[in-house]
């Protein structure tokens, strides 16, 4: 079972990940909890180039190339093996952000995210949670962490708030495994929520 969480910047799917993964494995489950850009050590050096620097450092283009190619390491090296090996893998994040962030924020790409996602990754998730919240209150939060991370929060409130509409449109194109979830809740509240739907699709 692979399963991921998307949503906008801030919106707390870190937290959520982390909530599912000690979930599951208190009831027993061999969970791989990752994250993207990242989660092997090539596709961990990828990151450092995109989510640091200027906003306009790479275009669209070059960086659907680089997250499609840290994507394909991380799907190579942990993502693959792990589900082979019969686990539950948890991402924070997959090619759905590509599909917005590359694909809607800077032109209408999505047809060239898709072709080189056919090409290179062809996976995509049983189940995808997308943490859903005003763009204001995920920017708050986001910049509230003050990290070096923030090439995408310097987009702009703007960008957040696209980016949340693309994704609700992207739950209603893949309804079998999008579920939309109320991010503005406690952290509880939204991973009992997470918990229960995880636990009958596992079931
Ligand atoms: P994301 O991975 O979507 O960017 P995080 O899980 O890193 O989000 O959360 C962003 C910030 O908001 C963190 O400082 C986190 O502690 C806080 N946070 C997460 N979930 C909630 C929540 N339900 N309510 C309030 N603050 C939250
Ligand atoms: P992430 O570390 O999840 O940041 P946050 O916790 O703020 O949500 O992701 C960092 C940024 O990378 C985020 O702004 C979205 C962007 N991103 C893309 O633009 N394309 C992608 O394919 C992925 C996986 C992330």
């Amino acid at each position: 079972m692979f399963i991921t969480f998307e949503g906008i910047d801030g919106s707390g799917k870190s937290t959520q990940a982390r909530m599912l993964a000690d979930h599951l494995r208190a009831n027993g489950r061999d969970v791989v909890l990752t994250r993207e850009p990242g989660g092997s050590a090539g596709a961990e050096e990828i990151r450092r180039l995109v989510l640091e620097g200027d906003p306009d450092r790479w275009s669209a283009e070059t960086e659907i190339l680089l997250f499609t190619a840290a994507r394909r390491d991380h799907l190579e090296r942990v993502i693959d093996p792990a589900l082979k090996a019969g686990k539950v893998v948890i991402s924070d994040r997959f090619a759905d952000s590509t599909r917005m962030y590359q694909g809607l924020s800077r032109g209408d790409l999505r047809g060239t995210v898709d072709r080189l996602h056919d090409m290179m990754i062809v996976r995509e998730p049983d189940l995808t949670f997308l943490i859903d919240m005003e763009p204001e209150t995920g920017l708050a939060r986001a910049k509230g962490r003050n990290g070096t991370e923030e090439r995408f929060e310097d987009f702009g409130a703007g960008l957040q708030a696209r980016m949340r509409e693309g994704f609700l449109a992207l739950a209603a194109e893949f309804p079998a495994r999008f579920r939309v979830i109320d991010g503005d809740r406690s952290p509880e509240m939204v991973a009992a929520e997470v918990a229960a739907i995880a636990d009958r699709a596992l079931a």
